[in-house]
């Protein structure tokens, strides 16, 4: 069932990978294990996540006992907004390699444009109300010639960003050596992104796809700044529910396959075994040109993942998450 997506670095991605955000540390062994049991081969994750040294602990009681090989695996992970400055690149993939337990990464992407400024342990700096500042000091073009370095020296086969608007793209690909592989988005049937996806796939750049169900398990780290916002269900869509019913799928596999359709890559989030191995089995059914039709007009421009989270970070020039439902 896994299908790939030829990178522009000449390396093959699995199109469906396992989302590991907003998940704790048991609930990831438990699922990347399940995950490994049901063929995925591709696992997304970043330091923020804080996971990493969780899903080493299971690759390499994988790899040691010969149920899957190194190459068969793809390990996507990220540099983080902490560590998003040209000087903190190299000492930063090392981390995640060592907490990973592996020798390279299948792709290590900029986790997002913005920088923000952190404690000497390296945590986020927060003001006495919870107020990240921004670094802006950083520049992304000088962190993607570190992150081109990362690739020489063997720690990543391909690299990318996530987050990057066009604009952002455009600027990088001025002086990239070495042009990003992917670029990871928020992208559902209610936040389309028509004209980044256009313009990633004119370069050459495969779209990686994230919050692909809607996310809405986001909610309770909202409600932990505070932040409450409705949430749509994705899966509640009665466009979605109908189509999926002819055919005898769930809503989830019907919004997967919907994007899968269009080269785009998709990393849905599951720690229930039923559910992440349903999200797999994508590929025995086909939509019709109407009912594809259908859920590309769902569009709504609904952003989900607005980096409310980063309280502050809405000051760093490079934050352009702003939309009807982002304050
Ligand atoms: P759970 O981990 O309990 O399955 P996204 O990938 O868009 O971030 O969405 C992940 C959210 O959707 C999580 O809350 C996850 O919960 C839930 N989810 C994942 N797969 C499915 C599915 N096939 N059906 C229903 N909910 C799902």
């Amino acid at each position: 069932s896994n299908q790939f997506l030829t990178l522009n670095s000449g390396h093959k991605m699995p199109i469906i990978g396992l989302g590991t955000w907003q998940a704790s540390d048991e609930e990831v062994e438990a699922a990347i294990d399940v995950a490994l049991e049901a063929g995925y081969r591709h696992i997304d994750t970043a330091p923020i996540y804080r996971n990493e040294k969780a899903i080493g602990r299971v690759l390499k009681r994988w790899l040691d006992a010969g149920k899957v090989k190194r190459e068969e695996l793809f390990i996507v992970t990220k540099l983080p907004p902490t560590a998003n400055r040209a000087s903190d690149v190299a000492a930063t993939i090392k981390k995640s390699l060592a907490d990973l337990q592996l020798d390279y990464v299948d792709i290590y992407l900029i986790h997002t444009p913005i920088s923000v400024l952190t404690n000497e342990d390296g945590t986020i700096k927060l003001d006495s109300e919870g107020i990240m500042e921004p670094d802006l000091t950083s520049d992304i073009t000088t962190t993607w010639t570190e992150m081109e370095k990362v690739v020489a020296n063997g720690q990543a086969k391909s690299i990318g960003v996530s987050n990057f608007d066009q604009e952002q793209l455009e600027r990088v690909l001025k002086i990239a050596k070495i042009r990003p592989a992917t670029n990871q988005f928020e992208h559902h049937v209610y936040l389309q992104q028509r004209d980044l996806v256009d313009f990633c796939k004119a370069q050459g750049i495969v779209v990686t796809a994230y919050s692909p169900l809607g996310s809405k398990g986001i909610a309770k780290y909202n409600a932990v700044v505070g932040l409450v916002r409705d949430l749509p269900d994705l899966m509640d869509i009665p466009d979605v529910k109908q189509i999926a019913a002819a055919h005898g799928k769930t809503p989830a596999q019907v919004l997967l396959r919907w994007i899968i359709d269009r080269d785009i890559v998709v990393i849905p989030k599951s720690t229930n075994p039923e559910r992440l191995k349903q999200n797999l089995d994508v590929f025995d059914f086909k939509l019709t040109a109407e009912e594809s039709a259908k859920l590309s007009k769902l569009d709504q421009n609904f952003r989900v993942c607005d980096f409310s989270l980063l309280r502050g970070c809405e000051r760093h020039p490079e934050f352009r998450f702003k939309n009807q439902y982002t304050k």
